[in-house]
């Protein structure tokens, strides 16, 4: 499928006028963290791992718009922020994400209709042996949360994404001691930890109260504008025609090792995905710590912080340094290229891409991640118009003991603006 996206119509217009008068002047510049308490754009609902600013994205997008309502494409579109953001600013955007949950999140937000509630399934044994479910439920558990998401997947759009969400809450909530201090890793039932266990008609007041708590909270939410287009595919082959977009405002995952197939590993589980048993999905997301049978591409083909990186790793005295971990950062970096080819192919001469980034370390080397994309754009007929650093308090590495070993400096996220010339 090629996305096509029309032009602004006068009513998309008047609509941006409107917002644009209602972005206030600000002493300092907003930061594109998340607050862990943002409401706006329904960040709530599901907060997604390493999502932005609502308010800093709506913000952004109207400011960098210059007046124009655009087509906006995030290739890395996660819960949608960027999406809704657009939708709000009556924009017309493309939202691409390999991961299936992302989408159903991003659904839900750009929700205009209000969508009615599933009712509770019929009783019956659909649980195979093999079910994913059955990493955290006991039997009966995992079939009848198997009968509501398979009521669900076969729903019209709108009462999927809310029943879906709803399920994907209440298996969260339900599971909570199998998250451990890293937010993207998730333990299995083992002997100490046994199967979640709960009777059905408990299991359905819990799963109708939350579609009507989230039906509450959707309607206290005026969405307008221009429903988004969202994709479920990857950023590295985007289904967009060439010379579309006018801008993209887009965080990538970072090379910190989060596999996101693991970090909704149950929420994957809950649309019938084993990620243990079915490796494509995990192999495919950027970032990932699955190795792919062998990419020749080995180093030396990027610019020059990405080549500094590739020969610390190669040269780093570590154990696996020069295997493992070494094709693990070419394999990321490969992906970031081939993603910065297809975002260069589909925007239109002019457009500007707004990236967030965040540097990282590799033990005690450091992962300029700001300067690597922005090296590799300029690469691509991109020009830096801005780029602002933000001092970031607390990463994965800080929550990670072996990593604590290695002496390590503050480590910053990055706003950097390009115009495509
Ligand atoms: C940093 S998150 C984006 C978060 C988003 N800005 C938000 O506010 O929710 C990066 C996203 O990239 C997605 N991703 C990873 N590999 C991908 C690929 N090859 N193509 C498209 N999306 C991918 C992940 O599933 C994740 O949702």
């Amino acid at each position: 499928m090629k996305a096509h996206v029309g032009g602004e119509t006068f009513a998309q217009a008047s609509l941006l006028a409107n917002l644009r008068s209602s972005v206030e002047p600000r002493n300092r510049p907003l930061s594109p963290k998340r607050p862990p308490t943002e409401l706006a754009g329904l960040a709530d609902l599901f907060p997604y791992y390493a999502g932005f600013s609502f308010e800093w994205a709506r913000e952004t997008l109207l400011s960098a718009s210059g007046g124009l309502a655009g087509v906006v494409l995030d290739p890395w579109n996660g819960s949608g922020t960027t999406t809704l953001a657009a939708q709000m600013a009556g924009m017309p955007s493309v939202g691409v994400d390999l991961n299936p949950v992302a989408n159903i999140v991003a659904h839900l937000r750009a929700n205009i209709a209000p969508a009615s509630l599933l009712t509770s399934p019929p009783n019956a044994d659909i649980c195979a042996e093999d079910d994913p479910l059955l990493a955290w439920f006991s039997p009966p558990t995992a079939s009848r949360l198997r009968s509501w998401s398979s009521l669900a997947t076969s729903s019209p759009q709108g009462v999927r994404a809310l029943a879906l969400v709803a399920l994907f809450r209440v298996v969260r909530e339900l599971t909570r001691s199998f998250q451990g201090s890293n937010p993207t890793w998730v333990r299995r039932t083992s002997p100490d930890r046994p199967q979640v266990a709960i009777e059905s008609e408990e299991l359905d007041a819990l799963l109708l109260k939350e579609q009507r708590d989230i039906s509450k909270r959707l309607e206290s939410h005026m969405r307008v504008g221009v429903r988004p287009i969202l994709v479920n595919s990857s950023a590295k082959a985007l289904p967009i025609a060439s010379d579309s977009i006018d801008l993209v405002l887009t965080s990538p995952p970072y090379l910190t090792r989060i596999d996101y197939a693991v970090a909704y590993a149950r929420e994957l589980a809950v649309l019938g995905t084993d990620i243990l048993a079915n490796r494509s999905l995990r192999e495919h997301l950027m970032g990932t710590t699955l190795i792919r049978p062998v990419d020749a591409r080995l180093g030396a083909i990027y610019g020059p912080t990405a080549n500094q990186l590739v020969k610390a790793i190669s040269e780093h005295q570590s154990k696996a340094s020069r295997g493992y971990y070494l094709k693990q950062a070419c394999q990321y970096l490969n992906d970031l290229v081939d993603s910065l080819d297809e975002i260069s192919r589909v925007c239109k001469k002019g457009a500007v891409a707004i990236f967030v980034v965040q540097d990282s370390y590799y033990k005690d080397a450091p992962i300029r991640l700001a300067d690597i994309c922005e090296e590799e754009a300029n690469l691509r007929g991109w020009t830096t118009t801005e780029k602002r650093p933000f001092e970031v308090s607390r990463t994965l590495t800080s929550l990670n003991k072996a990593a604590k070993l290695y002496p390590k400096g503050k480590v910053s996220e990055t706003v950097l603006t390009l115009k495509r010339v």
